[in-house]
């Protein structure tokens, strides 16, 4: 799949705001080497994360399953779309759809995920975005923080690349907390995988 180039071409997934999308792009060519971002892909046509990928002239679609009638029409038009770029790599940066086991092992080492909270605890087909936070707080934690992951077929359950832990504060809100877990880990451990990855997919095409 690796096309001969001195960096591995990768997709970024999103529905939504698009703050890991943008740590990612600021990333380039300082922490993210051995990355190009050649494609974003939004499951929303709303999603703020667009204008962040036209302002940074990257080439953005947007692949709707609700607007495809069903997750298999939707997950044949991702693959199309990601052959048709040539894409190697994906990151899925705040991506809400959930990915089918054909999908996953497709691509198996080839999908990142970053979630919010330190997986195993707050995780799996319910914990998304804000509600995560809220689950954290109702539970009374007192660390939290983020996880980079491989894909597989379980949702939140592949391989863990990286993790971060941040401090609960009294007074939190679900806000709050979220924006301190993006500051101190999510901005920061997203690029890291990425770079890791990448430069680990083109050590492996290129031993030498
Ligand atoms: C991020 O906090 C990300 O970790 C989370 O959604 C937010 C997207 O924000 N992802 C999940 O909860 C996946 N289970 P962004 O669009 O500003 O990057």
């Amino acid at each position: 799949m690796l096309n001969g180039s001195d960096k591995v071409r990768t997709a970024v997934l999103v529905s939504g705001g698009g703050t890991n999308l943008q740590a990612i792009l600021n990333a380039r060519g300082d922490v993210i080497r051995h990355a190009e971002i050649s494609l974003v892909i939004s499951s929303k046509s709303k999603a703020y994360a667009l204008e962040r990928a036209k302002n940074a002239n990257i080439p953005a679609v947007v692949i709707s399953a609700k607007a495809l009638g069903g997750r298999e029409a939707f997950e044949q038009e991702l693959q199309r779309v990601l052959e048709a770029h040539g894409i190697e790599l994906i990151v899925l940066a705040g991506f809400l759809t959930i990915l089918s086991p054909e999908f996953t092992r497709r691509w198996d080492h080839r999908i990142l995920n970053i979630h919010p909270a330190l997986i195993p605890s707050f995780c799996g087909k319910e914990y998304y975005g804000l509600h995560v936070h809220e689950a954290a707080l109702a539970r009374g934690v007192k660390v939290t923080g983020a996880t980079v992951h491989f894909v597989n077929e379980i949702p939140d359950g592949g391989e863990i690349l990286l993790q971060k832990a941040v401090e609960v504060l009294p007074g939190d809100t679900p806000e709050v907390l979220q924006r301190r877990v993006m500051e101190q880990a999510e901005w920061i451990l997203l690029p890291q995988a990425v770079e890791t990855v990448a430069a680990d997919l083109l050590k492996a095409k290129d031993p030498s």
